[in-house]
């Protein structure tokens, strides 16, 4: 058993006390490879962001599991000679049974997401409640999920929404213990969020719904996924250098902002840096079709993406400046 206490990480209670009082949110950023970790914890030192570093089910299943763990706690290292100390959470995104989640926590991660939303509501409290009995002996934070966000990606994929039921989250929270609670409120996974015609604006996120959740169980800390913005100069790089991904469309930084500023307490981004990181190789290949070292298109790839990063804990997220 590695203990994440041990390895300078921390779990997710006292960021969430501090964001909600505050009015920010905590980023949550994944992360599958070297250049993508880097980019999150230079850009979260720069701005001085408190960060939940994300792994996947099919993060841990492409670049393997004890990896991903060593880089995190290598990451932790990095943090320290900074001497900018940023809390940080290793968080296991979107697990999906029991035994994940013990395994994550038995390799060191601070936080788990235990999401059954797509089990009867019975069955989704009975296996998060058992993953908060086991998380707790730890000092493991949990995050459940209730609700269905529509969209598709590799291993999170429903074809369709359906939004939170206010009337539930009470109960849900009070039988499972869990300390975070992830929500449908109109945000889905991936570049495609919304179908709208070219000049029309995407409908705005279902505030009215957050409001009566946080009306229900007030102080609590909610979770937005899918919350990717799908940045247009982004798509409008990969388009020009051989992409196609005409329609891409993400939840606006207005919408997200709004959002930070309520119960929102941590905001869960991928999407946005596979577009950043795809637009930068896309570039770099056009320009140089010569180029074949990896550091030359990873490096730019990286820079950006610690940009991307550093603006939206300023300036989207209100993250920066927390530590
Ligand atoms: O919500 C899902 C995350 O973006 C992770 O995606 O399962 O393709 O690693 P993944
Ligand atoms: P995006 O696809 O909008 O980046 O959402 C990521 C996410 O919710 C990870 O759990
Ligand atoms: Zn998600």
């Amino acid at each position: 058993m590695v203990r994440y206490q041990d390895l300078g990480l921390s779990n997710t209670r006292e960021m969430f006390k501090k964001a909600m009082a505050g009015g920010y949110a905590i980023p949550a950023y994944n992360f599958n490879n070297l250049e993508q970790l880097q980019a999150i914890i230079q850009g979260c030192i720069q701005s001085r962001s408190p960060v939940i570093l994300q792994i996947s089910k099919g993060a841990r299943q492409y670049a393997n599991q004890t990896l991903l763990r060593y880089m995190a706690e290598g990451a932790m290292k990095v943090v320290k000679e900074s001497g900018v100390l940023i809390p940080v959470a290793l968080h296991l995104d979107h697990g999906d049974t029991y035994e994940l989640c013990v395994s994550c926590i038995e390799s060191g991660f601070s936080s788990v997401m235990i999401d059954g939303s797509a089990h009867p509501y019975a069955e989704n409290v009975a296996l998060t409640r058992k993953v908060v009995e086991f998380a707790h002996k730890h000092d493991v934070t949990v995050e459940g999920e209730l609700g269905v966000l529509a969209g598709i990606e590799d291993e999170v994929s429903h074809k369709s929404s359906n939004y939170t039921n206010p009337d539930d989250v009470e109960d849900f929270v009070k039988k499972t213990g869990v300390d975070s609670l992830a929500i449908s409120i109109g945000t889905s996974h991936g570049a495609y969020k919304f179908k709208v015609k070219p000049g029309e604006q995407p409908p705005p996120l279902r505030f009215d719904i957050l409001e009566e959740i946080e009306r229900r169980i007030p102080g609590f800390p909610i979770v937005l996924h899918g919350a990717s913005s799908v940045l247009p100069e982004y798509v409008a790089i990969i388009n020009k250098f051989g992409g196609k991904m005409e329609g891409a469309v993400g939840v606006s930084e207005e919408q997200l902002r709004r959002a930070a500023k309520s119960a929102v307490c941590k905001v869960n981004i991928d999407s946005d840096g596979r577009l950043v990181v795809t637009a930068m190789i896309r570039k770099v290949f056009a320009e140089n079709p010569k180029e074949f070292d990896p550091r030359k298109y990873l490096g730019p790839a990286r820079d950006e993406l610690t940009k991307l990063i550093v603006r939206k804990n300023k300036e989207v997220l209100g993250s920066a400046d927390r530590v």
